[in-house]
C-alpha cells in the first residue's frame, strides 16, 4: 500500500508536536510519620558521610574522613581519608538494630581498616599520609566518595562480589575550597571474596583500576550514582556547573571504556562529550545536591532521593522516572530530619540495600551532621503509601 506523500507529511508533523513522552505523574507520598532508627556508628571510628550498598547476608558502608576515638570519646589521630565497615540485620531480614556504645543504639558498625584509607589514595595524590596532606603545607587531596560501590555482580554460591566506585580527584585547600575544578575521576574496584577476607570484620579488596579514568574535560559518570538495571550500568556525572550526564555501559563492561555509551541531545552515543557540552544535562534527575539512584521494582521506576543544591538542611527531595534517561518529575521534598540546630547537614543517602525485600514499599534514610564530639549519622525508615 502506498502512503501519499501528504498523510506521510502530516503523520510526521503530529509526531513532532507531540511532546516525546511525558515527564513521570507518579507521586510517592509518605504513609506514616517516618521512625527514627538510631545511629548507624562504628564505636571505634568517628566519620563523616557514608554511604551504603547491599553485600550478599551484609550491608557495606563507606565513608570519608575517619578518626579514631581518643580515651574520652573526642576523634583524634591518625585522620584518614576513607574508611568501609559492615552492619548485619537480623533473622527477619530487618538492619539490625541495637546498644552500639552507652546510650547509643542503631546500626552497629564494624570492620577491619587499620587506619588506613579505603580507597587507596593515588600516588601523584599526597598519598605520603592518610590524611592527604601535600608536601606544599598548603592544601591536601580528598579522595572522598560522592556514591557507594555500585555492585556489578554477585556470585550467591561463593559470595564473591565485584563493586565500582568512581571518585573524583578533589584536591582542597585548608578553607576545604577546591582546587580543581571538574578534576579527573578514578575508577576503584572493590571486589569481596569471602574466603580470602579472613574473620567477618575483613574488608573488601580495594584497588585503582586506573587513576584518570574520566579526565577533567569530561563528566565524572557514576561519582554521582549509579544504578544497575537488566544488566546495565546507568551512571550519572555531574559538573562544577551542577549539570548532571548520564553513561551507560554493560555492568560486566564497567572497566571497558570503549564499550560506554554517552546520553547527549536525547540520543545515546558512544563519543563521549566534553563536560561543559551543551545537550548533557538531564532536567530534573535531582534536586542538584548529593543522593542515591536506585531502581524501585513496586513502583517499577528509577529512583533519586537526595539534597537540593546549596541546601544545608536535612531535607529529603524525590524525583522518580519509567526510564534512567527521564523525563524525570518534578522533584519533591517528602521529609526532614532534625540535628543540632548549630550544624549543617549533607551527604543525604538512601539506602535500598537496607530493605528486607525488592517488594517493600519503604526506604531507609541517613545524613551526615556533627556535634561538638564530631560527626555521627542518623537512620530513619520511611514507609511510602
Ligand atoms: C564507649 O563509651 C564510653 C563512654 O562514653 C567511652 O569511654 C568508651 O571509650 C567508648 N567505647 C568505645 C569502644 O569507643
Ligand atoms: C587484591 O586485589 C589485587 C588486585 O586484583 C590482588 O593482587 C591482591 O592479591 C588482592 N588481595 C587480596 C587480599 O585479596
Ligand atoms: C567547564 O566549566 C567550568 C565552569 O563551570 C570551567 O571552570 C572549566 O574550565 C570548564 N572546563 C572546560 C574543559 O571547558
Ligand atoms: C570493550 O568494548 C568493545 C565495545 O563494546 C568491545 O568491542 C571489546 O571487545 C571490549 N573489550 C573487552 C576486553 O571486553
Ligand atoms: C523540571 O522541573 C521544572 C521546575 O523545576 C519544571 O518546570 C519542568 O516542567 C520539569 N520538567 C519535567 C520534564 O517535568
Ligand atoms: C553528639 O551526638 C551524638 C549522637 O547523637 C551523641 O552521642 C553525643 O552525646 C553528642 N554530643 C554532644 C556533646 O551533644
Amino acid at each position: 500500500m502506498f502512503l501519499s506523500s501528504a498523510v506521510i507529511l502530516s503523520a510526521l508533523a503530529l509526531a513532532l508536536d507531540a511532546p516525546r513522552v511525558l515527564a513521570d505523574d507518579f507521586k510517592p507520598s509518605v504513609l506514616d510519620t517516618p521512625q527514627v532508627l538510631g545511629l548507624v556508628a562504628d564505636p571505634h571510628i568517628n566519620r563523616d558521610s557514608c554511604g551504603s550498598a547491599r553485600f550478599g547476608s551484609r550491608e557495606l558502608w563507606a565513608c570519608r574522613d575517619s578518626q579514631p576515638y581518643d580515651a574520652e570519646g573526642h576523634p583524634s589521630f591518625p585522620l584518614y581519608q576513607s574508611s568501609a565497615s559492615w552492619t548485619d540485620f537480623d533473622l527477619d531480614g530487618k538492619p539490625k538494630i541495637q546498644a552500639i556504645n552507652g546510650s547509643q543504639t542503631g546500626l552497629l558498625c564494624y570492620g577491619n581498616n587499620y587506619e588506613e584509607p579505603f580507597y587507596p589514595v593515588p600516588e601523584d595524590e599526597c598519598h605520603e599520609n592518610s590524611i592527604g596532606a601535600c608536601p606544599d603545607q598548603k592544601s591536601r587531596s580528598a579522595i572522598w566518595p560522592d556514591s557507594p560501590p555500585l555492585v556489578t555482580s554477585a556470585d550467591l554460591a561463593t559470595g564473591v562480589i565485584q563493586a565500582y566506585t568512581w571518585i573524583t580527584q578533589s584536591a582542597i585547600d585548608f578553607h576545604q575550597r577546591a582546587l580543581a575544578v571538574d578534576p579527573p575521576t578514578t575508577l576503584y574496584s572493590v571486589y569481596y571474596d569471602p574466603a580470602e577476607s579472613g574473620t567477618a570484620a575483613g574488608l573488601p579488596n580495594v584497588t585503582i583500576v586506573q587513576e584518570s579514568f574520566w579526565t577533567s574535560d569530561q563528566l565524572p559518570y557514576g561519582s554521582y550514582g549509579g544504578v544497575v538495571a537488566d544488566g546495565i550500568a546507568y551512571l550519572y556525572g555531574q559538573n562544577n556547573a551542577r549539570s548532571v550526564g548520564l553513561a551507560r555501559v554493560p555492568a560486566d563492561q564497567v572497566t571497558n571504556k570503549t564499550a560506554y555509551e554517552f546520553y547527549v541531545n536525547g540520543d545515546w552515543t558512544s563519543a563521549a562529550p566534553g563536560v561543559n557540552d551543551t545537550g548533557v544535562n538531564i532536567l530534573n534527575v535531582s534536586a542538584g545536591g548529593q543522593g542515591t539512584y536506585y531502581y524501585s521494582s513496586i513502583w517499577k521506576r528509577f529512583v533519586w532521593i537526595g539534597q537540593a543544591c546549596d541546601d544545608i538542611g536535612a531535607n529529603f527531595y524525590i524525583t522518580t522516572s519509567g526510564s534512567p534517561q527521564g523525563p524525570w518529575a518534578k522533584p519533591s521534598q517528602f521529609y526532614t530530619g532534625s540535628s543540632d540546630d548549630s550544624s549543617i547537614s549533607y551527604t543525604l543517602q538512601a539506602h535500598p540495600g537496607l530493605l528486607r525485600s525488592l517488594d517493600e514499599n519503604a526506604i531507609y534514610l541517613t545524613w551526615t551532621t556533627a556535634n561538638s564530639t564530631g560527626y555521627y549519622t542518623p537512620l530513619v525508615y520511611v514507609q511510602w503509601q
